[in-house]
């Protein structure tokens, strides 16, 4: 149980790089692992979920040096992975799960997956089915962890995804990279395209795009690399959104990765009115801006409807936090691909925003909500419910408060942000 006790006499204020993205991270071990050559990567995040996908390549036989946040990986081929002596320990990361069934689809040994109680209970007939068309043996616990991959012969595919889930994407991508020819997935809504960027960084043109259709060519030649991880847009967003609400702030955040399918917190923050400016823009595959954050009295209330989610998927919890300070009333639906993440964040984020006077409804695909700077707290005990980013939603949303507050489950949030609360004290010292 943590004490969540910040002094913001002055607001939140002075600059920060917030640490490396975490859905990049994970793709850099992937793809460095099975490229051929050293590949160097900076600013990795060397969080919980980031080590989980690393040690699953070191069972694998890939020698990998993490030192502090830069990352050293010597590849082995896409055919060089080596059969694993132990269980691949997912921990609590749904990217190791669902990215790792695609690669391990293809190999020619079998690897048993297994993960923490939250990780356990999330979907994963999502990956299994359209793998097992491609040729996957894959056993799962009724659509669950454990799973186990047996050696397959992965054939192309054309897959049309029923949700959009990077993911989800990404798994077939990987499998299809072994395939006997092109494979062609198409997404309901574009969703994250690291794993197609960074394919394309590795390779020459494995990935092509036309609209929402993605062409994956198989046997690519991948070649190391060496490049920066931007800072992670979905750390950043906790404090995008405090320093928008906590009076008298102003912040910079440093680097952070702008890439069109993760900036959906963006265009929330400056529809609802916040003072936002994006400085230094650089436009790499993967650009990149310093986000320069100013308190705002009044936001405007917002509708976010189903294009938009895929957009701002882990930033949702935090849009609901928005929406519960503007001016009128908010809608978030097209949503239900939230029941599926570390908790249930439809549910978890009704329960404890209520708890502190916010007026909340769940909706069955999202939130309904009635904004006002007047919350009357009913209990001051809050939990996480082993959700990392609804640990941080909630000590953002402490923020605001006049009494005093306590965090249960606040080890959670080292699964994406181990420095978050130093960075928190940083920019309110
Ligand atoms: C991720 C994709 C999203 C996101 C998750 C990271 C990724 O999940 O919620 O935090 O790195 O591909 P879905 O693909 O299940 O939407």
């Amino acid at each position: 149980m943590k004490e969540l006790v910040v002094n913001l006499n002055t607001g939140l204020h002075g600059d920060l790089a917030v640490p490396g993205d975490k859905s990049i991270s994970h793709r850099s071990v992937i793809l460095s692992s099975i490229s051929e050559g050293t590949s160097h990567i900076h600013h990795f995040l060397a969080s919980d979920d980031c080590i989980s996908t690393i040690n699953a390549f070191r069972e694998m036989g890939v020698n990998i040096d993490l030192d502090g946040d830069e990352l050293t990986v010597e590849g082995v081929g896409l055919h060089g992975l080596k059969a694993p002596q132990t269980k691949l320990d997912m921990g609590n990361s749904g990217t190791t799960t669902r990215l790792l069934s695609g690669l391990l689809a293809a190999q020619k040994f079998t690897t048993n997956l297994i993960g923490d109680d939250s990780l356990s209970k999330r979907p994963m007939k999502r990956v299994s089915e359209p793998l097992s068309m491609m040729g996957a043996s894959i056993e799962t616990t009724d659509g669950h962890l454990p799973m186990t991959i047996n050696p397959g012969h992965i054939k192309a595919v054309k897959y049309e995804l029923p949700m959009a889930s990077a993911q989800v994407k990404s798994a077939i991508i990987l499998a299809a990279l072994s395939a006997d020819e092109d494979s062609v997935i198409i997404e309901p809504q574009v969703t994250r395209d690291h794993t197609e960027t960074m394919l394309n960084q590795f390779g020459n043109n494995v990935i092509e795009r036309a609209g929402n259709e993605i062409t994956v060519h198989h046997q690519p030649k991948l070649t190391a690399q060496d490049f920066n991880v931007p800072g992670d847009i979905s750390s950043a967003a906790f404090f995008l959104v405090a320093a928008t609400l906590v009076p008298k702030s102003h912040i910079v955040l440093k680097n952070v990765g702008i890439n069109p399918t993760r900036t959906g917190i963006l265009d929330v923050l400056i529809q609802m009115g916040a003072n936002i400016k994006l400085l230094n823009q650089t436009n790499g595959s993967e650009p990149t801006a310093d986000i320069e954050v100013t308190y705002t009295p009044e936001l405007k209330p917002i509708d976010v409807t189903e294009e938009s989610i895929p957009l701002m998927i882990d930033e949702l919890p935090l849009v609901a936090l928005l929406a519960s300070r503007a001016d009128g009333h908010s809608t978030i639906t097209g949503a239900e691909e939230l029941r599926f993440k570390e908790t249930d964040r439809i549910k978890t984020v009704v329960e404890e925003l209520r708890k502190i006077g916010i007026h909340i409804e769940e909706l069955p695909d999202g939130f309904s909500i009635d904004g006002s700077n007047d919350w009357q707290v009913v209990d001051s005990s809050l939990d996480s419910h082993g959700d990392h980013r609804i640990g941080m939603t909630l000590a953002v949303a402490a923020l605001l408060l006049d009494v005093d507050v306590q965090l249960k489950g606040e080890d959670a949030i080292s699964i994406s942000y181990p420095q978050f609360f130093d960075h928190l004290q940083h920019l309110s010292d």
